[in-house]
């Protein structure tokens, strides 16, 4: 059977138009990998599956979020979330007296209208909300989720195609679940050292990925995790994102004053390239289903990695960032006073309450989304301590 078209159990099948956008994308990818030779690097693979215009998962028109889609993101779940990055943001555009917030790879829209109603009630609105997203398809949600619960601010955002100027942004840069969305490039440890993982195959034989020669950027990944966590075992799997430092770079270039905060699911590189995670982290998600088959479904199904904060750290540093935070998810929201939040809502409004102990517990808990999130803080041409990040300080780790 065709890799592409093997059903996993239980899942639900996908529509026949979904299946049809598929085949096309098949036909694209295996056109690539014909032109690259035979083979193609795994990361130019995801990039295409994500990414390739009007075809790949971002970039066509499938559900993608929430309890109809794929995945469920922290700021579909609860409101509390927004508010609580507004409030880990608003201190640096007072201490800028002003600028924007530039929200990478913005999603629905439900995180940018919970922010700024949120700097809204604080009396604290940037200038502009720019949002820069890798798919352009997704303007259109953005826009009508933007519209529908924020109109009076619907003229202060701004939709960019690419990042601004250098030297030209002041104020807040904000990305959640976006770097576990960037293409990663996957080794194995073979005999003879490190070897890559690509994608060979065609629409009627099916993809498959094999393992090829590493050249000299794979060896030196690879070589800088083993001088982190000590030698990695023959057989081990695992994947690194090398688009950091550039991303980073061309970020430093563009913000002269101002703060970052990135948060997504990840660890420190010790515990990321533990011998435990010896087949790495790659992910796909399909109605809410996980499992690490990446060449089914091209372009229906979504997928990660997750985010190794040392190497983000690093990245950030070379471009010109200071680490002013780190720490798990549920300590960064209750420095941006998510108690608070919390106490606002009346007791006495039984079923409000109670859903929004619930989202809090879905935030915060350890099992949920507590501590499997992390959030960084990076700051440039500021000096600020950033009080989201007060409580718990575990720089340390990275
Ligand atoms: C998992 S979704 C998260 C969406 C939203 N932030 C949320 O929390 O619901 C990842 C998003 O990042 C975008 N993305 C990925 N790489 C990007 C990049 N380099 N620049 C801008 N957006 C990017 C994708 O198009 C997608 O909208």
């Amino acid at each position: 059977m065709r890799a592409f078209e093997r059903s996993l159990a239980d899942f639900p099948a996908p529509s026949s138009e979904a299946l049809a956008v598929c085949a096309r994308l098949v036909d694209q990818i295996a056109a690539d990998i014909a032109a690259a030779g035979g083979r193609l690097r795994f990361d130019h693979y995801m990039q295409r599956a994500l990414y390739a215009p009007g075809l790949g998962y971002y970039a066509a028109g499938s559900r993608k979020f929430g309890a109809g889609g794929d995945f469920t993101t922290a700021p579909e779940l609860s409101p509390l979330f927004s508010r609580c990055l507004a409030r880990a943001g608003a201190p640096v555009l007072a201490a800028l007296g002003g600028g924007d917030v530039l929200e990478f790879g913005a999603g629905t829209g439900t995180m940018a209208a919970g922010v700024l109603a949120e700097l809204a009630r604080l009396d604290c609105l940037p200038g502009r909300y720019r949002i820069l997203d890798a798919s352009a398809e997704l303007r259109e949600r953005q826009r009508a989720t933007l519209a529908a619960k924020v109109p009076a601010l619907l003229d202060r955002v701004e939709w960019l195609d690419a990042l601004p100027p250098a030297g030209s942004l002041r104020g807040v840069v904000l990305g959640n679940e976006l770097l576990d969305a960037m293409p990663v490039r996957r080794f194995r440890i073979g005999a003879d050292g490190p070897q890559e993982l690509y994608v060979r195959g065609d629409a009627a034989t099916g993809f498959e990925l094999v393992a090829g020669p590493a050249d000299a950027g794979c060896r030196a990944a690879v070589a800088a995790i083993e001088a982190a966590v000590g030698p990695l075992a023959e057989g081990y799997e695992s994947e690194w994102n090398p688009a950091l430092p550039a991303w980073f770079a061309s970020l430093g270039e563009t913000l002269a004053a101002g703060a970052a905060i990135l948060i997504d699911y990840g660890h420190p590189r010790r515990a990321y390239y533990h011998p435990s995670r010896a087949r790495g982290t790659f992910l796909c998600h399909y109605r809410h289903r996980a499992h690490d088959d990446a060449l089914v479904w091209p372009g229906l199904q979504d997928l990660t990695a997750h985010v190794d904060f040392t190497a983000v750290a690093d990245a950030a540093l070379a471009a010109g960032f200071e680490v002013a935070g780190y720490c798990a998810q549920a300590w960064f929201l209750f420095g941006c006073g998510l108690e608070a939040l919390l106490a606002e809502v009346d007791p006495e409004d039984l079923p409000r309450h109670v859903e929004a102990v619930r989202q809090v517990k879905l935030l915060t808990l350890p099992g949920e989304m507590g501590e499997r999130f992390q959030a960084i803080g990076l700051t440039k041409g500021i000096g600020l301590r950033l009080p989201a990040f007060a409580l718990r300080d575990e720089r340390g780790r990275l």
